[in-house]
């Protein structure tokens, strides 16, 4: 793996691995401005939690896409379409681009997301986020650049699993015997979280 030390490297990463094994390229040049202006590549995982350094976001969305891949692999899993498990590991957590900013770009106005980010970023939350949420988030964020089939949005909607509170348990449990997929996801997720601490 290429060693990351700035978000050009994160970037370089993620054009090298959002292919399919064939070559086919899966993100258009809008989805990829749009992330590229959303900070994908710089902003933090989470601010008080593990991924709390600047391009932790990226790190932890490349780690459970690769695991989820890796699984797909070994376990034979089958998705809709081939490029799912891509765009699932990958995009479930873009909900977290309008959760934080950077605390040193605060004097320009920030808006939600978009938010400028400064050299020495210092993140802290939001305070002006303008969508609460979180799979449910990173799904409506992602319908202005993928069609996305039901599987990946079950998927990114309950990658949280039961974590997600007992008000989603009934429809997580319906969402995983419709796609088995949406326990590999929360699995994925698990993984490179709790597991390989990315
Ligand atoms: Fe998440
Ligand atoms: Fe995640």
């Amino acid at each position: 793996m290429m060693n990351m030390n700035n978000d050009k490297d994160r970037q370089n990463k993620f054009l090298e691995v959002m292919k399919l094994k064939d070559g086919t390229p899966l993100v258009s040049v809008d989805l990829l401005e749009w992330l590229i202006s959303q900070g994908f590549f710089m902003k933090p995982a989470a601010i008080s939690h593990h991924g709390n350094y600047t391009g932790g976001l990226f790190d932890h969305s490349l780690a459970v896409m690769e695991d989820l891949v890796e699984m797909t692999e070994k376990l034979n899993i089958e998705w809709t379409r081939p490029e799912s498990p891509y765009i699932v590991g990958m995009f479930h957590d873009v909900c977290k681009l309008d959760d934080y900013c950077d605390k040193n770009a605060m004097d320009t106005v920030v808006m939600g997301t978009g938010s400028p980010i400064s050299k020495n970023p210092d993140w802290i939350h939001n305070p002006n986020r303008m969508m609460k949420g979180h799979g449910d988030k990173s799904v409506m964020l992602l319908s202005q650049f993928i069609n996305l089939t039901e599987e990946e949005m079950l998927c990114i909607r309950f990658h949280m699993g039961a974590y997600e509170g007992q008000d989603a348990w009934d429809s997580f449990d319906k969402a995983i015997r419709k796609y088995e997929t949406v326990l590999w996801t929360h699995t994925a997720d698990m993984y490179a979280s709790k597991v390989q601490d990315v």
